[in-house]
């Protein structure tokens, strides 16, 4: 069966209809896939839980999986785990807990390992069980946001280049939040602020959380710039809002798109998503 493809916002985003992804897919099955993330940049699929096992094989399709960084509490694995449980013993974490912490981090707009040299293609986040109220998961394009400056604007900022760093953006939220350890293991990284899409040359840019300076520039003007940008990228109604049902599948181009969590009643409601986050090969 052919599948269907049905907007999920004006300016981007699809749901696929018609393919459940929790079974092996064939290289003829994915192909569509592929060309449809790199067209809308945001997949949904709706479908059941997915097994641990099943989401790595859908992620092998779409590349090389990355290993999750120490700090989270699935790292080592192929899991970067979003979840207020503690699953040592089930239960939930209390409101002062670091891994509460954690999780407010990602409530910044960000896109996924943009502080790791190698970048990432996608990430695919699946909702294995989630709270009845709240815990949208928000998401704008900023092909869209490229698309949408000014001339003057675009021809000022297009040859510039960014430092992106994981510290940096945990700072932000609390300074104790990583050891020194982890510090060394993530050094800042420089990517150019517009990237180029390979196949269909859609131009995009690599900002959010982890962008912590302009190369060259001094902290107050980059930030003044790398701000404005993250705030033309994210009116109202540029942004995709996912309410998520248990099974759905989200699959977001972290070349084109940034996102964020939002609160929900955390010391109340379980919620466990499991994502995972893919280097394009040709970047290996
Ligand atoms: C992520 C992320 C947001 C959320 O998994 O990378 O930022 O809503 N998640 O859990
Ligand atoms: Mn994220």
């Amino acid at each position: 069966m052919a599948i269907k493809i049905r907007p999920l916002h004006d300016l981007f985003g699809a749901e696929i209809v018609g393919i459940n992804v929790a079974k092996p897919l064939s290289s003829k099955e994915f192909f569509p896939i592929s060309e449809a993330l790199e067209a809308h940049s945001v997949l949904l699929f709706r479908g059941p839980v997915l097994l641990d096992e099943q989401q790595i094989a859908l992620s092998e399709h779409f590349g090389h999986v990355q290993v999750a960084f120490k700090a989270n509490q699935t790292g080592g694995s192929m899991f970067s785990r979003q979840s207020n449980i503690n699953f040592e013993t089930d239960e939930i974490f209390p409101p002062d807990h670091h891994r509460i912490t954690f999780l407010k981090a990602n409530m910044l707009w960000h896109s996924d390992s943009s502080y790791m040299d190698c970048g990432s293609l996608c990430s695919i986040l699946a909702a294995r069980e989630v709270p009845p109220a709240g815990g949208d998961t928000e998401v704008v394009s900023t092909r869209v946001a490229w698309e949408e400056l000014p001339e003057g604007l675009k021809s000022r900022i297009e040859n510039l280049s960014v430092v992106h760093s994981l510290s940096y953006a945990r700072d932000k939220m609390d300074m104790s939040i990583l050891t020194d350890e982890a510090r060394a293991a993530a050094p800042p990284v420089k990517h150019p602020l517009v990237q180029v899409n390979p196949k269909n040359g859609k131009k995009s840019m690599l900002i959010g959380a982890h962008a912590a300076l302009i190369d060259g520039w001094s902290e107050e003007d980059s930030r003044k710039l790398l701000d404005e940008l993250v705030e033309r990228a994210s009116p109202p109604q540029n942004v995709y809002s996912h309410g998520w049902q248990d099974g759905d599948v989200i699959v977001w181009d972290n070349r084109c798109v940034l996102h964020r969590a939002t609160p929900f009643e955390s010391d109340k409601y379980r919620r466990h998503l499991e994502r995972t986050t893919i280097t394009d090969r040709a970047r290996l």
